[in-house]
């Protein structure tokens, strides 16, 4: 698969967002693994978690031991950069609630750093900002954990270009990557992007289908991509990424997925190249 670059790490153009593998919804543990194992199959390369990625209240982690099991399986699972976050909480009703404290954020490094078995979490990510800790505070403990050697990268989430600029002046240049929210229904993340891609540093979409309930049918706003896919011979979910990969080279897609056949058809995006004419045409979509 093509690569793209998280600080100085090679990773494969779309990797996998696994959160729907922990959360409500989610399937039994084999098809979760046999998810995984496409992922890796296919030469996905970047993972993307979260300690708050579970369902109840007493499964805190549930998604980075499902990752940790799968990579330890696979004899290319020590060419994954797993990147996980800390910074939310989910109280088992459904809820997801914040804690961006640095003394939360340390003890939810360890944690992690336990359930994925590694002696340094390849890339940690502050999950969203606690409008009750100053944001300073908060990539301070992050920048903490850099400095220790805890964490090999650090990057953050649900950011505005102020928090970014912030974050990475906090970590000393070192910020590598900003996770936002960006889809063709949601492009309220556009500021972020070229922010992202004039600083060089990767940025990864979340929900780029727009979530795991809307992904199947995709909505209104796929339509073109829906027109385009069909003059490809592919899927509409391989347009949305490609253009995603059009539109920067500091962009990195995590689409979610919960089947084998989801992976594997969203891997293929890192090799569809769409004409000038259509990324424009998507672009005004
Ligand atoms: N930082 C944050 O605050 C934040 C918030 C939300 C999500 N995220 C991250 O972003 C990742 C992606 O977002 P998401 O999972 O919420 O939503 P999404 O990627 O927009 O949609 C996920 C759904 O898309 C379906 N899908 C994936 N590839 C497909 C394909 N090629 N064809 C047809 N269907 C396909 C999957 O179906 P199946 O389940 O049937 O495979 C999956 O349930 C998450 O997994 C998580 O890692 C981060």
């Amino acid at each position: 698969m093509h690569t793209r670059r998280i600080g100085e790490v090679e990773v494969s153009a779309i990797g996998l967002g696994a959160m729907p593998m922990s959360i409500e919804g989610r399937p039994d543990e084999a098809r979760s693994l046999a998810t995984l194992r496409a992922a890796l199959d296919a030469g996905v390369t970047l993972i993307d978690t979260a300690d708050a990625y579970h369902r109840d209240a007493d499964e805190v982690g549930h998604n980075e031991t499902l990752i940790a099991k799968a990579l330890a399986a696979h004899d290319r699972g020590g060419d994954v950069l797993v990147a996980t976050k800390g910074g939310h909480l989910r109280p088992g009703d459904g809820s997801w609630t914040l804690d961006g404290s640095p003394g939360h954020l340390r003890r939810a490094c360890e944690e992690s750093l336990r359930r994925l078995g590694v002696e340094a979490i390849g890339l940690y990510q502050f999950h969203r900002p606690d409008p009750r800790v100053p944001y300073a505070e908060s990539v301070g403990a992050v920048r903490e954990l850099l400095d220790e050697g805890k964490i090999r990268m650090a990057g953050v989430s649900n950011a505005d270009p102020e928090q970014i600029r912030q974050a990475d002046e906090i970590l000393g240049g070192r910020l590598v990557s900003v996770q936002n929210q960006f889809s063709p229904a949601f492009r309220s993340s556009e500021p972020e992007l070229e922010l992202c891609d004039a600083l060089g540093i990767a940025f990864l979409p979340w929900s780029p289908f727009g979530g795991i309930s809307r992904a199947a049918g995709l909505g209104s706003a796929y339509a073109p991509f829906a027109r385009i896919a069909e003059t490809h011979g592919v899927s509409p979910h391989r347009v949305c990424l490609a253009w995603m990969l059009a539109r920067s080279p500091v962009v990195v897609p995590i689409p979610g997925a919960s089947r084998p056949e989801s992976v594997r058809d969203s891997a293929g995006a890192a090799d569809l190249v769409l004409t000038a004419d259509e990324v424009a045409e998507l672009d005004a979509a």
